[in-house]
């Protein structure tokens, strides 16, 4: 058990309710540990704490539109890194027409969210539809195939030398958030029976420690006749989470979390009624999340406290880069015009730090930093 250094105080004029009833006129600041779950203080500031005239260094938060990014081919090995680090790999594939060769991760878990398009994925445990919205986990080993029905756009997240998991929902009950009943997985039906006698050569690209070694087969591997166990490939849609809030309180969006793996975790921002208390904070407050970096995937939606953002856009904040609402929603600070939000996101927290790819690097959007600078 951690024994962090204990104190409570209230200093000044001060709130003793995070995210409510704020003295008149101030901006709250959260700086915590352990993401929002460790000790925090809460500041109240007399402006805007991402007010700055100038901004210069590697903190520097980044955007990268991934929508304009060229078709990657036909391979998920070849896909365009987007943010990785030595347990994260976050790349993003725009895939044009089904794939002619299998695919195998040798170096961790791959989840799949599709962007955009659809199609049937094929691997070893049977057969599924995939669609716009849909995560897609692939645990480690497993041998897998796109057939497209339209190009499909596909934001991958590699669990390097680790597995996917589900967070531990605690008060809310395990079948809150979403049902583990809603998890869907292949099937072996009439259609995957009959691809394995498609009489043709195979090769499978598997990945090791970063690098594709090919296997060729001279039939299709894919020719499994049944399977038992407690180990699948499982399908989930952000359309049927039941994302938790409260009328009073602003929750962090550690409350979103949809899975986890070592060292980051993977939250979804679905659409959800925005709180009605006058006192409580109705966008997300200000912090330095100085424990983790912060890369949010936008799928869908009007995305309520970001300007200038579009479907297929990513953004990065680094640890220790203080941010909040864009200057427009923090007019709606406590007072929204809309019942609530209609956003779809796809939120990566990291405990190490990430690096920028090159592949990324090409599509940024380099005004990022000055989108929250406070127009004279
Ligand atoms: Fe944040």
């Amino acid at each position: 058990m951690k024994r962090y250094i204990p104190i409570s105080r209230v200093e000044g004029r001060a709130s003793r309710q995070a995210h409510c009833d704020l003295p008149k006129g101030t901006y709250e600041r959260e700086m915590s540990k352990e993401g929002f779950f460790g000790p925090a203080a809460f500041f109240h500031h007399r402006r805007p704490p991402t007010g700055w005239s100038h901004f210069e260094g590697p903190l520097r938060p980044r955007a990268f539109d991934l929508a304009a990014l060229a078709p990657s081919g036909a391979s998920p090995w070849a896909a365009c890194h987007v943010l990785s680090n030595a347990r994260c790999a976050i790349r993003y594939w725009r895939l044009p027409a089904s794939m002619p060769r299998l695919a195998r991760n040798a170096d961790g878990d791959e989840l799949l969210f599709v962007h955009a398009g659809s199609g049937e994925l094929y691997c070893d445990f049977g057969r599924l539809e995939i669609e716009a919205g849909d995560y897609v986990v692939l645990p480690r080993g497993t041998m897998w195939r796109i057939d497209c029905t339209a190009p499909v756009d596909l934001l991958m997240v590699e669990a390097t030398n680790s597995s996917y998991q589900l967070p531990d929902k605690g008060l809310l009950g395990n079948h809150a958030l979403f049902d583990p009943a809603m998890l869907d997985a292949p099937r072996i039906d009439e259609a995957y029976l009959a691809q394995q006698d498609d009489g043709r050569e195979w090769q499978v690209e598997v990945k090791r420690r970063g690098a594709c070694s090919v296997i060729t087969y001279p039939h299709n591997p894919l020719d499994v006749v049944g399977w038992h166990g407690e180990l699948s490939v499982v399908r989930l849609n952000v359309r049927d989470l039941r994302p938790v809030m409260s009328h009073r309180y602003h929750l962090p969006p550690s409350a979103h979390t949809t899975f986890l793996a070592e060292r980051f975790v993977v939250c979804t921002f679905a659409p959800r009624p925005f709180e009605t208390d006058p006192g409580a904070l109705k966008v997300p407050f200000f912090h330095n999340n100085d424990d983790y970096d912060e890369v949010i995937f936008y799928h869908a939606g009007d995305f309520f406290s970001r300007d200038n953002i579009h479907p297929g856009m990513v953004s990065f904040h680094p640890g220790g880069f203080t941010h909040g609402p864009h200057p427009k929603a923090l007019g709606r600070m406590f007072e929204q015009t809309r019942p609530g939000t209609d956003e779809y996101a796809v939120m990566i927290d990291t405990r190490d730090a990430l690096d920028v790819g090159e592949g990324a690097a090409a599509v940024e959007w380099t005004g990022y930093v000055d989108s929250w600078k406070v127009q004279p």
